[in-house]
């Protein structure tokens, strides 16, 4: 088995990840709606079922749950995101919370869902400990995660671009540990440690249609630290992710590759 890797420093790292979510809630990108259908499908979220969206964001793998007929509950520990998200599903519950520590009571769902929340958090072994916690025998977890880096070409175009005109200022925080992560033996083994059975995993060829360039740029705007820059260097990302992007257009719009993991486990 894969062991899984642990953070050094997880308080910094959630301290640096929740204000960029924060800030991120109101003009939340759909790049992730696409891989919502089949993590409902792995985790068997149908009429009827218990379902927890955990690291939920603005509610779109909750929304998608419920009009499936699931009673559904949605976590983020971003208070942002979830004012969002209710003022989104104004029908379902959303709580704010930590993955690590949910406030739920032991096997109180059929299915437990995680949509790119996984990347982002501090202490992933607590996350899929809990998941399991949370399910009834029988239950299932599914997530997903973003595929390699050199092969998610919406994030390549953006923040290769903005990288080439603004120095990053926090090089060297540490990251998520599973931030990049896609290898079959990692991710599994994560779900085996905390107790998973029958890990499957899966890769998702999606591809993400924008309107265009300018579109690009604004969906990923709020996370590429463009704010202190000058009009001027602003229009010379513009115009360098109009370049980078053009090649991926036909029919007036752009179909960016970006492929996805997508992991389940079932609760023994
Ligand atoms: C990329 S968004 C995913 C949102 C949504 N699930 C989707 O599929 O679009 C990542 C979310 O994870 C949340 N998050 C990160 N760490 C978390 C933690 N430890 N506990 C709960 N939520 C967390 C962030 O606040 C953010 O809303």
């Amino acid at each position: 088995m894969t062991t899984a890797p642990r953070a050094n420093d997880p308080q910094a790292i959630s301290e640096a990840q929740r204000p960029i979510w924060n800030s991120a809630a109101a003009a939340y990108p759909d790049v992730t709606a696409m891989a919502v259908g089949p993590m409902l499908d792995a985790a068997g979220v149908e009429i009827g079922t218990r379902a927890l969206d955990v690291a939920c964001g603005p509610g779109l793998v909750a929304g998608a749950a419920a009009a499936r007929g699931a009673a559904v509950t949605g976590i983020d520990f971003a208070e942002g995101m979830v004012e969002e998200a209710r003022r989104q599903h104004p029908s379902i519950e959303f709580r704010v919370g930590d993955a690590a520590a949910l406030p739920f009571d032991d096997e109180a769902f059929d299915a437990v869902v995680m949509g790119f929340g996984i990347i982002h958090m501090a202490e992933p072994q607590k996350a899929f400990e809990q998941a399991k916690r949370v399910l009834k025998p029988g239950g299932r977890l599914a997530f997903t995660v973003w595929d390699a880096p050199e092969t998610l070409t919406a994030f390549r175009i953006v923040f290769e671009t903005v990288g080439a005109h603004i120095k990053s200022e926090d090089e060297d925080a540490e990251e998520p540990p599973l931030r990049g992560k896609t290898d079959e033996a990692l991710l599994t083994g994560y779900l085996t440690e905390a107790g998973f059975i029958d890990p499957t995993f899966e890769r998702l060829p999606l591809v993400w249609e924008v309107a265009s360039a300018d579109a690009l740029f604004q969906a990923f705007r709020s996370f590429a630290s463009v704010e202190s820059a000058s009009d001027d260097v602003v229009e010379a990302i513009r115009a360098d992710i109009r370049s980078a992007a053009a090649k991926y257009e036909r029919d007036g719009i752009l179909h960016l590759p970006m492929p996805a993991i997508l992991v389940s486990g079932i609760r023994p």
